[in-house]
Formats: C-alpha cells, sequence, structure tokens
C-alpha cells in the first residue's frame, strides 16, 4: 500500500451508525470488561521492580483493572545500559511498523476495553484514538525510506494520560522509523495500554532491546530518562511547565544539540461572528470544548460570540449542553466521560467553585454521584486574559466581542503566550485570511471544530508556550529524530 505517496488512505476505523460495526465492537470488547491487567517495566535485562499500585476505573472506582509495578532506579539504568538504536535497515523497520499498525487493529476489543476502562474514553474517542495510532504507524513507516539523514541514537518519549494510545505510539513510530532506539515512559494514570502497545509492538517485531517501556513518576523515571547523558533527544507531550523543567535538565545534562520535540498546552480560542451558521457552530463548540470531557490540548478554553448574536447563540447552545449524555464510557450513549483521576476532578471543582462564588456560572449540567466527574459547565469572561491558566477539564469560558474590535480579540489571543489551535465561525471569505495572517496557532479550523487532527492531513502542533514543532503527523516531523551530517566538501 501507498503510506506516504499521493495514494496514502488512513485507516478505515469502525463506523458507529453500522449495525454490523457495533456488533463486531461490543462482542470484542466483552471480553476485556472484566479483565485484569499485570503491567510491569519491558525491558532488555530483568525487570526489578519497584512501588506498584493498583489501577482504577475513573468512572467506576470499584472496577480495580489490576497491578501496576513501576520501574525502579536500577531498572532505570539497566535499560540505559541495554539501549541502542535500531540496527536493521529501513525497509525492515517500515515492514515492522506495518505489522504493528494491522496488530492494533486486529486487538480492538482490548484496545477500547482498556481506553475505556482505564482512561475513562467514550466508544467515539476510543476509535478516534486507535485510528490516530495506527494512521501514525503507517504514516512514518512510510517515510523511513527516504530520510535523508541517520537516526540520531536513543530517544526517550515521555506522553501524557489524554491520549495514551495515540500519542505513546506516535512518539515511538516516530522515534522508530527514524531508526533510533526508544526508552518509553508513559503517563502515570495509563501504562496499561502503554504496556499493551508495547507488546503487540514487541510481537510485531520490535527488538524488546530496541523499545524499552518504563512506567513510573515523571519526576523520578521521567527525570532519570530525560538527564542522562546516554540519551541523544527528548519526544515530550504534555504541560507547558512540565517541558520547561526538561528543557532545563537536558540543557544541564545532555550533549549540546539534543533536540527537545515538545507539544504542550494550549489557551484556544474561537470566534463566532454574526454570519456564522448557528446550528453549526454550536454543534462545533460543543464538540470542541466538552468531547472527551474537555481533556484535550486541542479543546476550546474561551469562546467569543459576537455581540449583535450572543443573547440568540448562548440560549441555543446551553439547549444543546441539556442533550449531552454524561456517564460511563462503556456505554455506547455517553458523550462525556470522567476526568481522568480525583486529583483533576477537585482541582477543576475548585476553580469552578471560585466562579460560581463570583456569580460567573452561566449554565452547568449534572454530574454523576459515582466516579470522578465533572459537568461541563460555561463561565463568564470579559476576554480570554482573564484566564489564567489551562482548566484542563470541560470549562467553557464565554465573552462577547463588538466587530469593530475583532484585531483586538486577536491581538489578546496572541498575548497569551500559547498558539495551538484557534476556531472561527463566519461566512465572511475576506474575514477568514485577515484572521488567519494574524493570529498566531498552529492549527485553524474555519467553520468546524477545532479537535481530532488527522495524520497526514492536518500535521498537528503549535507554536509559542504550546510547542516545538515539527508538526505531529506532518511531513517534517521525522526529521527531528534524524541528525543532519555535515556537507561533505566539493572535490
Ligand atoms: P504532565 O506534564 O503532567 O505529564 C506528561 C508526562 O510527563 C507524564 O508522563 C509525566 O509523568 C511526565 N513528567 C512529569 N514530570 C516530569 C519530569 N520532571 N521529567 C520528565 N517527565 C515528567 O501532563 P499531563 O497532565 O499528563 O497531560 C496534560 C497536558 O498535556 C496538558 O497541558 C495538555 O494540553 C498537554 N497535551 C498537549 C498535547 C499536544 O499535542 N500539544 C497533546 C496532549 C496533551
Ligand atoms: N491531535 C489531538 C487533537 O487534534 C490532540 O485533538
Amino acid at each position: 500500500p501507498d503510506l506516504f505517496g499521493p495514494n496514502r488512505r488512513n485507516a478505515r476505523g469502525w463506523d458507529l451508525t453500522s449495525a454490523q460495526d457495533l456488533d463486531a465492537i461490543a462482542k470484542a470488547r466483552a471480553e476485556w470488561e472484566t479483565a485484569s491487567f499485570t503491567v510491569a517495566p519491558l525491558m532488555a535485562g530483568t525487570a526489578k521492580g519497584g512501588a506498584s499500585h493498583t489501577a482504577q476505573n475513573p468512572a467506576r472506582p470499584g472496577d480495580r483493572l489490576g497491578t501496576v509495578t513501576q520501574a525502579s532506579p536500577e531498572d532505570v539504568q539497566t535499560a540505559l545500559a541495554a539501549a541502542h538504536p535500531w540496527g536493521t535497515d529501513a525497509a525492515s523497520r517500515a515492514r515492522i511498523l506495518t505489522q504493528a499498525a494491522d496488530l492494533y487493529e486486529d486487538h480492538f476489543g482490548a484496545i477500547f476495553a482498556i481506553l475505556a476502562r482505564e482512561a475513562g474514553k467514550t466508544q467515539a474517542d476510543a476509535l478516534g484514538e486507535l485510528r490516530e495510532a495506527v494512521d501514525f504507524l503507517r504514516y512514518y513507516a512510510g517515510q523511513a525510506e527516504s530520510l535523508e539523514h541517520p537516526a540520531r541514537g536513543i530517544f526517550t518519549c515521555i506522553s501524557p494520560w489524554n491520549f495514551p494510545l495515540a500519542i505513546f505510539t506516535g512518539q515511538i513510530a516516530g522515534a522508530l522509523a527514524a531508526g533510533n532506539g526508544v526508552l518509553a515512559k508513559p503517563a502515570e494514570q495509563t501504562p496499561i495500554i502503554a504496556h499493551y502497545a508495547t507488546r503487540l509492538l514487541h510481537e510485531a517485531g520490535v527488538p524488546r532491546d530496541v523499545l524499552q517501556l518504563l512506567p513510573g513518576d515523571g519526576a523520578t523515571v521521567g527525570a532519570a530518562l530525560t538527564s542522562d547523558p546516554r540519551v541523544n533527544g527528548v519526544a515530550f507531550t504534555g504541560s507547558t511547565e512540565t517541558a520547561k523543567s526538561i528543557q532545563a535538565a537536558m540543557a544541564e545534562h545532555l550533549a549540546p544539540g539534543a533536540p527537545l520535540i515538545a507539544e504542550t498546552g494550549g489557551l484556544n480560542a474561537m470566534i463566532v461572528d454574526s454570519t456564522a451558521l448557528p446550528e453549526q457552530a454550536v454543534r462545533d463548540v460543543l464538540a470542541s470544548a466538552f468531547q472527551s470531557a474537555g481533556q484535550r490540548c486541542s479543546a476550546l478554553r474561551c469562546l467569543y460570540i459576537q455581540q449583535d448574536v450572543a443573547e440568540e447563540f448562548e440560549t441555543m447552545l446551553f439547549g444543546a449542553m441539556d442533550e449531552l449524555r454524561l456517564g460511563d464510557p462503556w456505554h455506547l450513549a455517553t458523550d462525556i466521560g470522567p476526568v481522568i483521576d480525583p486529583q483533576a476532578q477537585s482541582q477543576i471543582a475548585e476553580y469552578i467553585a471560585q466562579a460560581r462564588a463570583d456569580g460567573r456560572v452561566l449554565h452547568d449540567l449534572t454530574a454523576p454521584t459515582e466516579g470522578h466527574f465533572i459537568a461541563p459547565v460555561t463561565l463568564r469572561v470579559r476576554g480570554i486574559a482573564d484566564l489564567t491558566r489551562e482548566v484542563f477539564g470541560p470549562v467553557l469560558h464565554i465573552a462577547r466581542f463588538k466587530a469593530a474590535d475583532l484585531d483586538c480579540v486577536i491581538a489578546d489571543v496572541n498575548a497569551t503566550g500559547y498558539g495551538l489551535t484557534f476556531g472561527l465561525h463566519t461566512r465572511i471569505d475576506g474575514r477568514v485570511q485577515h484572521v488567519m495572517d494574524r493570529i498566531r496557532a498552529g492549527n485553524m479550523y474555519v467553520n468546524r471544530n477545532q479537535i481530532g487532527a488527522i495524520v497526514g492531513s492536518q500535521p498537528f502542533g503549535g507554536e509559542g508556550l504550546s510547542g516545538t514543532g515539527p508538526k505531529a503527523g506532518g511531513p517534517q516531523y521525522l526529521t527531528r529524530f534524524t541528525k543532519p551530517t555535515a556537507p561533505q566538501a566539493a572535490m
């Protein structure tokens, strides 16, 4: 198949409106509904293992998924000592990564079940995530043979819990496709899906000492893997704060020039002007702000509605919000699942409580009492400057603007220093160009939602505080995993 050229196709995925696909998913997931998992480091030598804990379902804390044993400090040292670049040819790397993509698809039942039970992913989110992971594997495999430069050596890949399969896989696939060895540290909250995926990558043919999985805390395992001079580069996705501390550690301990590929947070805005189609804009605002319980870096945080239509638009939006179904993501009908853990729940709840005390709640829903849920809520703000930090949950801030102030809105959005996604709903062509020329955002979406970038079609990544680039799922991504060689002198 054409993995990178003009006839490339994204994974077919599953159709949640097809009875046949739904039946297949239900059957495949069923055997994993109560399955128990045992997770430990997957590495070249035998793992000693460090602290262990029981993993719980964020929607149903009584549902225990199994035991997770972290990598001990000795395990990290053993893995670092054994790590080496993937010394096989590019065609073999491409074949093995493509084989891994096929295995991921074959194992969809287990993957959907783990994503729901460990990460609180609704069926639609789990489906999107599996497709994205498969696309990353095939897309980067398709570039392996045309890379101009050799691998850098050993990459540490550190991933977040909110895309515990897609981003985990994308970083690793990028590093491996370029010929690097990988030390992967998944997020503390989602080691089970990372373990499952790593086993599939090994089964496909990635050697155990070329891809090693080291579950553990950021402050210990993550810090050790980003401050060891044997590491030649780091691919990180997570908060801007963590990226800064990794950057400082790398500057101190790694060779000069070791790349940090950082994909970080956002304070993302959308503008809805008076020419927007309200039904469409309402649908896209709901998806952008509340899908995945707002736990996407790309999620809409601050909506600007043009004053002239604001009253009517807000009424429609709040009516549509009332139709959202919150609940256990295991059920197909659920639109919004839980937030990831009790800490996230209490931090977001505290933020909302303060806004409530300030009289800024416009509209909210009711959350289920069991599990770590936060009900979607909208809050009144004057503008994005009122947002002091990224609140990683289903919290939408709403401001109103006058048409004459459009450029002030753009300036305020740019002044946050972030630059990840931006949405615009308008029917004025000239306005699209006007905003596009001025807004600082990695991905700008027009008359649609602003989440769910598609590998190969919508390369994803931000600027400023939102990331270092190059964009994931784009043609330049792999170049940072390679080492440009010095030009040869002409004779
Ligand atoms: P986080 O920064 O807390 O953790 C991310 C990863 O870094 C985890 O694996 C964690 O263990 C590790 N880590 C923490 N401290 C470390 C340290 N000192 N050294 C090395 N590793 C360390 O982020 P999170 O809460 O898991 O994820 C949510 C954040 O990720 C949000 O800010 C979101 O916007 C961002 N995100 C960005 C993108 C993107 O593509 N731009 C995608 C998804 C998530
Ligand atoms: N790539 C993910 C999205 O676009 C983060 O939502």
